[in-house]
């Protein structure tokens, strides 16, 4: 069954970049995904950095992410066998790809970071502002869990600069725009020394998700909450209501990132931090990073298969519709662009129809 849902989350990653590639996200055909929002500086690129275990998201004080990222997240396996000496970067097998330049893999991490920075200022522009176009990026790696993850622009109160006036309200729409679709599970960030009632991430969430049904809570900061206090009462859920709980973590501080602090050094310190806290040391293996990331991945699976039914009724529409605009291309003779059009087309059905073959559990030729 485990194998099963690691397939079928590769047909839904699939499908997504064909979705993207073709039809553009307004299709009405939303595929599961783990939408990550909070205020800024909350820590949630802090958090997809944990997740993955290495440094490649722009980062800063102010608005960093200023484009939706869609993060695709696949398991590959190890190729070599295990050695004693630390694998070179050249020959390590983890790689990141953008969809937007298909035939180049990135084995340089700081390189991705680079490039998202390249990409968010061609559409962005370099002033303060946000656009709505997602930056799509796949990273492979045997370290990592098999996971669709949406980074959004931070919600921020007050325009600074040059940022146009109504930056709050442009960036709350894209937000709601992402975590409205019931096809989302709504990862809700908020720093532990900032008072839960005041988190934006969480007045978001219940605005689209009010029995926080699909809304993972996340308490970042866990390590600077005053002396004397802890968060314990909320991590057990008797504080704010939500089916999936809260998790807590602790992630790098802004000096441990201006130290260079590794990302293993830091992820061994957070299991420590939890694992002799007196506070949360008897809850500790529900705790932190992996516990999160763990979590993530059997929430997604377990929300793809409860999805299924639905994506396959979608998706059967849009083949429909697709078949109906290929017949009426008959036989005329295409031009370039037509001929590229009906290409993407025969594509996206015969995708779909392999896709929907797959759910069924029969299978399907096809693809010849
Ligand atoms: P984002 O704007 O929500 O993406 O937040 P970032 O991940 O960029 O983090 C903002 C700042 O908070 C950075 O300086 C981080 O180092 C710091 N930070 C994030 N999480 C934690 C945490 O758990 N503990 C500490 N001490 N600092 C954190
Ligand atoms: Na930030
Ligand atoms: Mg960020």
């Amino acid at each position: 069954m485990a194998s099963l849902g690691e397939d079928l989350l590769g047909v839904v990653n699939k499908l997504q970049d064909l979705v993207f590639n073709t039809i553009g996200t307004d299709s009405g055909l939303d595929l599961p995904q783990i939408v990550v929002v909070g205020s800024q500086s909350s820590g949630k690129s802090s958090v997809l950095e944990n997740i993955v275990g290495r440094d490649f998201l722009p980062r800063g004080a102010g608005i960093v992410t200023r484009r939706p990222l869609v993060l695709q997240l696949i398991n590959i396996p190890s190729t070599h066998e295990e050695s004693s000496e630390v694998p070179t970067e050249s020959q390590s097998p983890e790689f990141g790809e953008f969809l937007h330049q298909p035939n180049r893999r990135f084995h340089d991490f700081s390189e991705i970071r680079r490039e998202i920075e390249a990409e968010t200022a061609r559409i962005a522009g370099t002033n303060k502002g946000i656009n709505r176009s997602p930056i799509n990026l796949k990273i492979y790696s045997p370290h990592v869990l098999s996971l669709t993850l949406v980074d959004l622009p931070g919600l921020t109160k007050i325009a600074i600069g040059d940022q146009p006036a109504d930056i709050e309200k442009q960036t709350r729409n894209l937000i709601s725009e992402y975590i409205a679709k019931p096809n989302s599970i709504i990862l809700a960030v908020s720093p532990a020394n900032v008072d839960l009632v005041n988190s934006e991430a969480l007045k978001l969430a219940r605005q689209v998700d009010p029995q926080g049904k699909r809304t993972i809570g996340v308490l970042t900061k866990l390590d600077l909450m005053d002396h004397g206090t802890n968060a314990l009462e909320i991590l057990s859920g008797r504080v704010y209501p939500l089916k999936l709980g809260f998790i807590g973590v602790v992630n790098r501080s802004q000096q441990d990132i201006q130290g260079n602090k590794a990302m293993v050094d830091a992820l061994k310190a957070e299991a420590e931090f939890f694992r002799y806290h007196p506070a949360y040391r008897n809850i500790a293996n529900r705790c932190g990073t992996q516990f999160l990331a763990k979590s993530l991945n059997i929430t997604l699976m377990a929300h793809i298969r409860e999805r299924l039914p639905d994506i396959k009724a979608r998706l059967n529409t849009l083949m429909g519709q697709t078949q109906q605009e290929l017949a009426s291309y008959g036989d005329m003779h295409f031009s370039g662009k037509e001929h590229r059009g009906s290409l993407i087309l025969q594509l996206m059905t015969r995708f779909a129809s392999s896709f929907i073959a797959s759910i069924d559990g029969t299978s399907s030729d096809i693809s010849t």
